[in-house]
């Protein structure tokens, strides 16, 4: 990138990068790592950050997209994302020992969805297809649970009961956008009972809100988080939908000159499953190209901590 001799803001938003339960799931796997040795098998990408799951393998952790690649007998951890209940039953069978680092926000929406589903509701699950969070969650009352990812989807519902309706969500959407869809399906079957408190995240929830605190001064927005953060490109589709031109990013060596060649102010933020070095990175990439001055805007504290599985050593 050439270099700029005008002197240009970063405002960086706040709550970004790492949530309570990414934290938690990468000291699980150090953890056993440390305890047990590698290597460690570990079922998904622990959380969907390409540098955390290479740091992980450098130091012995092997990613496997299925269970049948572990040897049995071996220590599998679950991700951060959850498992259906269909895979633990797999663990169980291969005699493998399972360490469970699925973020407690996640399995708090697994209890939602067997309780809903034993009370004889059909639960509307609103998610993205395929997103492993999705599955696992989906699998836990898997004929009594549907699937829609937009208020569209909605229309073409056809329940059994429409008396007997519930919905859950994925913990990562876009807060504005489902609420759109759940005000659809509260139209189409006024009867449909949600969970006591919002399963979209504390995480995500606060990483949208800082986001769009600072985008009337952004001439730019960068994202930085891996394609398949699901929560990362929600910040990016956030910006856009409110008019501001915004980009995810890896790491710096993604930006492109022209998104940032006429940008006075450049909103930075990050996924939860982000790394703040790679934010780091980001902003010394920008000083190389001139004078930075970096404001920080915060919109709240996060000091939510989530206390490791049974089972993991602690060698603090
Ligand atoms: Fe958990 Fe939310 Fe992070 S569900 S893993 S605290 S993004």
């Amino acid at each position: 990138m050439a270099a700029v001799s005008r002197p240009r803001t970063v405002l960086l938003a706040s709550p970004r990068s790492f949530c309570a339960g990414v934290d938690r799931a990468i000291e699980i796997v150090e953890r056993v790592l440390a305890d047990a040795g590698p290597p460690v098998y570990v079922r998904k990408q622990i959380v969907h950050n390409q540098h955390v799951v290479r740091g992980l393998e450098q130091r012995g952790a092997v990613f496997v997209d299925e269970l049948d690649a572990v040897p049995r007998g071996a220590t599998v951890v679950f991700s951060a994302h959850g498992v259906s209940p269909a895979v633990r039953a797999e663990a169980a069978a291969r005699g493998l020992r399972v360490v469970d680092a699925t973020c407690p926000l996640v399995t708090k929406v697994h209890a939602e969805a067997r309780r809903f589903a034993g009370r004889g509701d059909t639960v509307v699950f609103i998610g993205h297809q395929g997103h492993e969070e999705t599955e696992g969650t989906l699998g836990e009352a898997p004929g009594s649970m549907v699937l829609v990812q937009n208020a569209a989807d909605v229309a073409d519902l056809d329940l059994p009961d429409p008396e007997h309706v519930s919905y859950l969500t994925q913990t990562t959407l876009a807060v504005d956008e489902t609420t759109e869809v759940i005000e659809a399906l509260r139209r189409r079957f006024p009867a449909a009972r949600g969970p006591g408190s919002d399963d979209i995240c504390y995480a995500t929830t606060n990483r949208q809100d800082a986001l769009r605190s600072i985008l009337a001064e952004a001439d730019v927005v960068l994202v930085v988080g891996s394609p398949n953060s699901s929560n990362a490109v929600r910040l990016v589709e956030l910006a856009v939908r409110a008019g501001t031109p915004a980009h995810l990013v890896d790491n710096a060596s993604d930006i492109e000159p022209e998104w940032i060649a006429e940008a006075a102010v450049i909103g930075l933020t990050a996924g939860a499953s982000t790394p703040a070095e790679l934010v780091d990175g980001v902003i010394s990439a920008l000083e190389d190209l001139g004078p930075v001055d970096v404001r920080e805007h915060r919109v709240t504290e996060e000091t939510i901590r989530f206390a490791l599985p049974r089972g993991v050593v602690e060698h603090d």
